[in-house]
């Protein structure tokens, strides 16, 4: 992770050196959401659409209460909660959670969305 960190760091310079300005403001704003910056809009997008096609909010916001349902209402996730603790989250579920069948690039929209909604 460390490298992959190094060399993204050194990518934007040279591609401003070279003229791509754009180009390294974008991989910039993808190192920043790295970093635990501001995430993508499009990402946070991609996590609220998979949040709701799950059935996340079933559990932790239902609309009538649910007999024996012990899930949390989901907030302040960002103090307790880093982007890798959401991932290993769903990796290995606490509780009752059930575990879903996701991907590395699911985990981290879904990341993206629950640090910055709740
Ligand atoms: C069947 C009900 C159920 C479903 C569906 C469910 N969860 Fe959970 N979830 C729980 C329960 C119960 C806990 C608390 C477990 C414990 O701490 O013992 C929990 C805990 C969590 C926590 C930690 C909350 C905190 O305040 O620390 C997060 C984050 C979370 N779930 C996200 C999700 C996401 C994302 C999904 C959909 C992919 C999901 N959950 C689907 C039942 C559910």
């Amino acid at each position: 992770m460390k490298i992959v960190e190094t060399i993204f760091k050194a990518v934007p310079t040279l591609a401003v050196s070279a003229g791509g300005a754009i180009f390294a403001v974008e991989l910039f704003s993808a190192l920043s959401a790295g970093a635990g910056e501001p995430f993508p809009d499009e990402l946070i997008a991609e996590g609220a659409a998979i949040f709701y096609e799950l059935g996340c909010a079933g559990c932790h916001f239902p609309a009538q209460p649910i007999e024996g349902n012990t899930a949390p209402r989901l907030e302040n996730l960002d103090e307790r909660y880093a982007e890798d603790d959401i991932v290993a989250l769903l990796d290995a579920p606490p509780g009752p959670m059930p575990r879903f069948d996701l991907d590395e690039a699911d985990k981290r929209a879904l990341a993206a969305f629950l640090l910055t909604t709740f």
